[in-house]
């Protein structure tokens, strides 16, 4: 196919030559779940093509240290049940129970084959997987600490990201590498597949494909401070929102309690895990005070809250009073060689610290994106359709921080992201597996499919205004951090969505400066910022209209959970002016099989 670009009325534009590709199933994304339904889909038989902007070992699943949750019992009692129990309260009762029960009930499986896969899991004295206490994991309903987080040290993510992409390639799935995925290709309401541009090359590509699947990943760049790559720009909830569909429950945001004060970078939880405590400028271990039984492994939401609190009554430490120690110099230096070599190193770099003999200065900050595309817990698409909440979008699936299945609700726990990505990234490839045949016949496109997307592509490359992309990006950053906080009000978010508001008004006004298309970062910065921007804008008006505090939505003119109100998913529509419109789908308050019951909603303590 060529096709002609336009430039907003400019006749400067070339017209593409489009190399086109077909595939059974295309996954976009190759980090833990992108990888996992890969390897699912590939051996299955089915022709697949996994695109990614980045080589798959940089994705940033890379990035997770602590571990991998996993009822396997190797360090006391446990059960996928308690674990079912602990993920419905830690979501605060927004999590649908269906998708948690297939979430808890299947992770042993996952994480046992990511075992045989080859993952360099860290060992007990019996040569068993070690697996170290997180927050909010307990055992029996609520009454002990469970040790549940399968850890590889401090790198857990690194291990499993590493040995899927051997596995895939194993597999003979097909690697497309610093590719960027554009959009999707729509049809009739269906996906069909998705524009691509390679960025090493500046050719354009179109893949057809009977599934797509999204896993590309959280959007915690919208913040000015996040433990997220620069990478992380929600380009497959942006595409999605392009597509007309809705994103869900954005207004859930989660910040980590210890992101190293000024860099952001993570410091596992798995510190706490291992004994590591938090204080004050009173030297005080002031969780007890906040949660007296699970203290510093309450969970995220819970934990953050409270170190808000003590800076802003004037006990943070520091010059400023403004963060947090977390301290892990009681703890032997063997051990943490030996669990915690990554952030002890971390530590060194960032803040200068010997995490053997001083405290790590921390603050909470954006880690994770509760909210993302709706899906089934077969990692199908779902949108309302004639009175059906959950109408399947036929040929659309997503996984892991792209989706919201919803197994974290308002909040999840520490290491429920890692076994988010491989149980539903292996569903989808099962799924797949299921319902497509290998080589089967595809659908004609239309002569014109993808031409919307170039004319994006050409609108940006071709963007002469008087606003660089960077300043944009900073002022929405700004926006996020202040106005969409730990803490939200409706004064702070409704500026939130006024400021939003101006800031998309300057997307017309933009500059890009590099008209090239090899290796254009200008360009490919400028479109993972009209990515973002979506997404920070539906974030903010969805936070803006839920009137209750909820998980990590915590609302100070709501302070009190509303479940008569408010037990709802939000769903967020954006226009091309960035106008936010609202709805809700019901919470699935039933499980997936006849052996477990529903948890009923009760008040979180912890
Ligand atoms: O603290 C951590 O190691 C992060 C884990 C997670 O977000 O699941």
């Amino acid at each position: 196919m060529s096709t002609n670009g336009s430039t907003n009325g400019a006749s400067t534009a070339p017209a593409y030559e489009v190399t086109d590709h077909t595939f059974d199933v295309v996954v976009v994304g190759a980090g833990g779940s992108g990888l996992r339904a890969t390897l699912g889909c590939a051996e299955a038989g089915l022709r697949t093509a996994c695109i990614s902007k980045v080589f798959p070992t940089r994705s940033h699943t890379v990035a997770a240290q602590g571990g991998i949750s996993a009822s396997l019992g190797n360090m006391g009692d446990d059960d996928w049940r308690w674990h079912m129990y602990d993920t419905v309260k830690g979501s605060d009762w927004l999590g649908d129970q269906d998708a948690i029960e297939y979430l808890c009930r299947n992770a042993p499986k996952a994480v046992y084959e990511l075992e045989h896969f080859g993952v360099p899991f860290s060992r007990t004295e019996e040569g068993k997987i070690y697996q170290r206490p997180f927050g909010g994991m307990t055992t029996n309903y609520g009454e002990g600490i469970a040790q549940r987080t399968c850890a590889a040290a401090d790198r857990t993510g690194h291990a499993i990201l590493h040995t899927l992409y051997g596995q895939a390639v194993r597999h003979n799935a097909e690697f497309f590498i610093e590719y960027f995925v554009l959009d999707l290709i729509m049809v009739d309401g269906r996906c069909a597949g998705v524009m691509v541009l390679n960025m090493d090359d500046g050719t354009i590509h179109r893949f057809q494909a009977n599934m797509v699947i999204l896993a590309t990943g959280g959007y915690g760049r919208t913040y000015f401070s996040c433990t997220s790559a620069h990478t992380c720009t929600g380009d497959g909830n942006a595409m999605v929102l392009r597509a007309g569909l809705p994103l869900q429950d954005m207004e859930f945001v989660q910040f980590h309690p210890t992101g190293i004060y000024g860099s952001g970078c993570l410091i596992t939880e798995g510190s706490r895990g291992e004994g590591g405590y938090l204080t004050n400028s009173e030297g005080e271990r002031f969780m007890e005070r906040y949660a007296p039984s699970a203290k510093d492994l309450a969970s995220r939401d819970v934990v953050s809250r409270s170190m808000s609190m003590e800076i802003r009554e004037g006990r943070g430490v520091g010059d400023e009073g403004d963060h947090i120690f977390l301290h892990l110099d009681h703890l032997d230096p063997k051990i943490l060689a030996e669990r915690l070599p990554g952030i002890s190193e971390s530590a060194r770099i960032f803040a200068g610290v010997d995490v053997t003999k001083e405290p790590i200065p921390v603050l909470p900050t954006v880690h994770y994106n509760m909210g993302g595309i709706p899906t089934n817990y077969h990692g199908e698409v779902v949108a309302p359709k004639d009175g059906d909440p959950d109408a399947v979008v036929p040929g659309l699936m997503a996984i892991g921080e792209a989706a919201c299945v919803s197994v974290h609700g308002a909040n999840r726990l520490g290491s429920n992201s890692l076994i988010d990505l491989v149980v539903f990234g292996r569903a989808s490839g099962l799924r797949c597996a299921e319902i497509l045949t290998p080589g089967e016949r595809q659908r004609e496109l239309p002569a014109d499919a993808g031409q919307a997307s170039l004319d994006r592509l050409d609108r940006f490359r071709y963007a002469d205004g008087g606003t660089m992309t960077a300043e944009l990006r900073l002022k929405m950053q700004k926006n996020m951090q202040t106005n969409c906080a730990v803490f939200r009000t409706g004064e702070t978010l409704n500026e939130g969505v006024t400021q939003m508001a101006d800031i998309y008004s300057g997307l017309p006004d933009i500059k890009v400066t590099d008209r090239s298309m090899i290796w254009n970062s200008d360009l490919i910065e400028t479109l993972e910022f009209d990515n973002l921007i979506s997404q920070a804008a539906v974030t903010m008006t969805s936070a803006a209209n839920r009137l209750e505090s909820r998980g990590g939505h915590a609302r100070e003119d709501y302070p009190d959970r509303n479940d008569d109100e408010w037990m709802k998913h939000t769903l967020a529509w954006v226009d091309d002016k960035g106008a936010v419109s609202l709805d809700f789908r019901p919470v699935h308050s039933f499980t997936m099989s006849n052996d477990i019951e529903y948890i009923a909603p009760k008040a979180r303590v912890y």
